[in-house]
């Protein structure tokens, strides 16, 4: 475990926080886009397992995490201060897979997280991202995300910002438009469970190659407990921490997997 300096912790909308790790410049060069780490957030050991973020974003000195309230955990976290100091455990897992071809991003909720690390860094931007929330207040860092010059496309489930309707929705009357198809377009999705259940309908529809940020309970983060398992079509198991979070969709056995 590392320690880590917190250099802010700001709420962003929502439930939404924004948290800024000062850590040395050499470390932090050592994550990649998709990757992530795991943050004690209590040295009271409660909650006892340290819990996974994506990274968010390199500024300078410090590695963000973009991270929703969701529990006692995350709850804890939104409390801690700046100066006060975390253990994390990283990077751990494998970087977003090099999309050579054309690709979309489409992001629920806190799926966001981990798209901003990868516009940083990527020599081949996505043609689009689309990007839902419940509400306009729940539609974070949008400043951030569009000035990397990528068309944004933004959707509420109430319509109180962008369109109104599933971000799905809104990415399969995309798709259904001549004008965008492509058959060497990939997909490359991160949200609740619901989502990507239509990420992977839409997928099979429209026959795009398809990759999936996934999520489970992690314990141990390094390969070692195998509870972070997720099941293969062709038999046996991945292991998230290790393997993942990011699957090739025609890969993984999704019947198992949401189960
Ligand atoms: C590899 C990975 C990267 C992640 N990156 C981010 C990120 O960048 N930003 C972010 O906001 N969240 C991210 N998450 C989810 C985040 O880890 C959980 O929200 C957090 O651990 C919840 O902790 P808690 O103590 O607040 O909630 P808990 O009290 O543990 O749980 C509260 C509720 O959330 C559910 N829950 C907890 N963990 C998960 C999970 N992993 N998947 C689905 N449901 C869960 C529980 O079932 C429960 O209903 C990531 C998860 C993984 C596996
Ligand atoms: S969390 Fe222990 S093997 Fe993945």
């Amino acid at each position: 475990m590392l320690k880590a300096k917190v250099a802010f912790n700001q709420k962003e909308g929502g439930e939404y926080y924004l948290l800024g790790l000062k850590l040395d410049k050499n470390f932090i060069k050592s994550f990649l886009p998709g990757q992530f780490l795991k943050i004690r957030i209590s040295l009271n050991f409660d909650p006892l397992i340290p819990r996974p973020f994506t990274i968010h974003a390199v500024e300078k000195d410090k590695l963000l995490v973009l991270y929703r309230v969701v529990g006692k955990g995350t709850q804890l976290l939104s409390k801690i201060l700046p100066g006060e100091e975390l253990e994390i455990i990283g990077p751990l897992g494998k970087p977003f897979p090099e999309i050579k071809e054309p690709y979309l991003i489409c992001a629920g909720g806190a799926g966001i997280a981990g798209f901003g690390y990868l516009l940083q860094k990527t020599n081949n931007f996505p043609l689009k991202i689309f990007y839902g929330a419940k509400t306009k207040e729940e539609l974070v860092r949008l400043f951030f995300y569009e000035k990397f010059g990528v068309p944004l496309i933004l959707v509420t489930e109430d319509g109180s910002y962008g369109k109104k309707g599933l971000v799905t929705q809104v990415l399969e009357e995309e798709l259904n438009n001549k004008k965008s198809k492509a058959s060497s377009l990939v997909l490359l999705a991160c949200g609740p469970p619901l989502m990507l259940k239509s990420i992977l309908e839409i997928a099979k529809k429209h026959q795009l190659k398809t990759f999936l940020v996934l999520e489970t309970f992690l314990a141990c983060g390094t390969g070692f407990c195998k509870g972070c398992v997720i099941p293969l079509k062709k038999g046996g198991y991945s292991y998230l921490c290790v393997d993942g979070p990011t699957f090739l969709a025609d890969e993984v056995d999704f019947e198992k997997f949401f189960s």
